[in-house]
């Protein structure tokens, strides 16, 4: 029946009625906070010029901010390491005494129930910067990088990470790292897939705090084309045959079609990540006095779970914890 015996605003009328007819939730148990750990002689904090807010953290200080996340409610970090060595090989990724194992370790230790996510990918440990090992011609071979991301996977597991998300977009990495993870134990350690992982504008300021910036070209021969959305809906649908447990969308907010896409060809749980880009946009429009940073990270927020993700990847974790 349409106006005037429908009225839509007569459940807008108060907080309690909007609370009431409330399609979607945001939850600090919905949400993950990715860390920076520093290998090295660095102790405590360092700030990241372009993540206002966010540090580079020594292993105690992970342990700390790990703490702090989890007391906020949150149920879980994202572990990204800053390596003191980088070489040809990105050795250091695989490394069972490398940054994000020890860091791991450390954590697990303080806070065994608080899990613990790993990044699984060789960029911040190559010296030229790419996902994955060059061919002479400067090319990305995809296989063999696929094999060392699924040894970094293994060695991360064997750290005690609880769950391992590869984020190199290489073919067949999901089943090589499942293949891995079966074959040493692993069974039971699930992997959140980078699926739809775009060639972004958007990973800028993530660049700058891992420093892993390509030292030459780009990632567009691996990373997908921002204007492909049936693409990646075939992305998420082989990883799930491959054996992702859950499936990712990166960058989140130019690509919530992309999250409802996945979310209703897969039906796996689906995260989201709200990349550094996107973090200091917010975060730079607030500072110039542009927008109210409570309000807008909150509708971000919740724009990105009504798009279909269920798990929102997000530098504001800690933020929107104490804002909910
Ligand atoms: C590593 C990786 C990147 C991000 C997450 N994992 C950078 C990239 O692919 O260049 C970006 C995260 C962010 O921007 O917040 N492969």
């Amino acid at each position: 029946m349409p106006f005037p015996a429908t009225r839509l605003r007569r459940l807008r009328a108060t907080p309690v009625l909007r609370d009431l007819v409330r399609e979607t939730r945001l939850s600090p148990a919905d949400m993950v906070l990715p860390l920076f750990v520093e290998a090295g002689p660095h102790a405590g904090r360092t700030p990241i010029a372009a993540l206002p807010g966010i540090e580079r953290l020594s292993i105690s200080a992970a342990v700390e901010e790990a703490g702090e996340a989890a007391a906020l409610g949150l149920p879980a970090v994202l572990l990204f390491g800053i390596p003191e060595h980088k070489d040809a090989e990105g050795t250091g990724a695989y490394d069972d005494e490398g940054i994000v194992q020890l860091a791991t370790r450390a954590i697990k230790d303080a806070h065994p129930g608080l899990v613990v996510m790993t990044d699984v990918c060789l960029c911040e440990y190559t010296d030229h910067g790419h996902c994955g090992l060059l061919r002479v011609d400067g090319a990305v071979d995809n296989d063999p990088s696929a094999e060392l991301i699924a040894r970094t996977a293994v060695s991360h597991a064997r750290a005690g990470a609880d769950v391992v998300a590869p984020s190199d977009m290489m073919d067949g990495r999901i089943g090589a790292v499942r293949a891995a993870l079966d074959e040493d134990g692993f069974a039971d350690t699930p992997i959140v897939a980078y699926s739809a992982k775009f060639a972004s504008a958007f990973y800028g300021p993530f660049r700058e705090a891992a420093g892993s910036t390509p030292a030459f070209g780009d990632r567009r021969a691996y990373q997908m084309d921002p204007a492909n959305g049936s693409e990646a809906v075939r992305e998420a649908l082989l990883d799930v045959q491959e054996g992702a447990d859950v499936v990712m969308v990166k960058p989140a907010l130019a690509y919530l079609d992309v999250i409802r896409r996945v979310k209703e060809a897969t039906n796996l749980p689906v995260a989201a990540y709200n990349v550094s880009g996107e973090y200091a946009m917010i975060k730079a429009a607030a500072a110039a006095g542009a927008l109210d940073e409570r309000a807008a990270v909150l509708e971000t927020l919740t724009s990105i779970r009504r798009a279909g993700a269920d798990i929102v990847i997000t530098y504001h974790a800690k933020d929107a914890c104490q804002w909910l």
